[in-house]
């Protein structure tokens, strides 16, 4: 490919959803049981090699700890692609979620690519938001959906690809 796109990620979400597991799954193909929480934030670069372009992320894991909320602007302003996590089988983290969207839309950049992100599909028997019910939400919003798992790797190359070739476009 020809074009080569730079593009700042930022991914936003309760403790615990499994922001840092899915960086780790798409940049490293690896997962861990005992993930640590993240302090503040982590930078991580991939690169997607794309037929007609080469898009290199940046990527912005932030903490999901309360207390570390003041710094997410930081982080999600100037963002081309954010997203918002949360693990189905924690209501609270659904509704979390959709705090962070609503901060998303009146703060953030208007042109962000944002998806929003059911993780721990792996883990169907603990569920406590539906399928539809992110589906739905997203798409009363304006955002993509998908339910992944950084355990199994379920979606996990699927989601950046796809904010990969919306960038390819943009
Ligand atoms: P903070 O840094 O505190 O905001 O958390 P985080 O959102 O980055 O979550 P993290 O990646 O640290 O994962 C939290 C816990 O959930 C860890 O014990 C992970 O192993 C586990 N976990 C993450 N993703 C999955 C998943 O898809 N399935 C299962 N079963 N466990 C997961």
């Amino acid at each position: 490919g020809s074009k080569n796109i730079q593009a700042k990620l930022v991914l936003l979400g309760d403790m615990g959803t499994g922001k840092t597991s899915l960086v780790l799954r798409f940049v490293k193909g690896q997962f861990s049981e005992y993930q640590e929480s993240t302090i503040g934030a982590a930078f991580f670069t991939q690169v997607l090699s794309l037929n007609e372009a080469t898009i290199k992320f940046d990527i912005w894991d932030t903490a999901g700890q309360e207390r570390y909320h003041s710094l997410a602007p930081m982080y999600y302003r100037g963002a081309a692609a954010a997203i918002v996590v949360y693990d189905i089988t924690s209501m609270d983290s659904f509704l979390r979620a959709k705090k962070w969207v609503q901060e998303l839309q009146r703060q953030g950049n208007s042109s962000v690519i944002m998806f929003l992100v059911g993780n721990k599909a792996d883990l169907a028997e603990k569920r406590e938001v539906g399928n539809e019910e992110g589906e739905q939400y997203a798409k009363e919003n304006g955002l993509s959906f998908l339910e992944t798992s950084a355990k199994t790797a379920q979606n996990v190359n699927e989601l950046f690809y796809e904010i990969a070739k919306r960038l390819e476009k943009a």
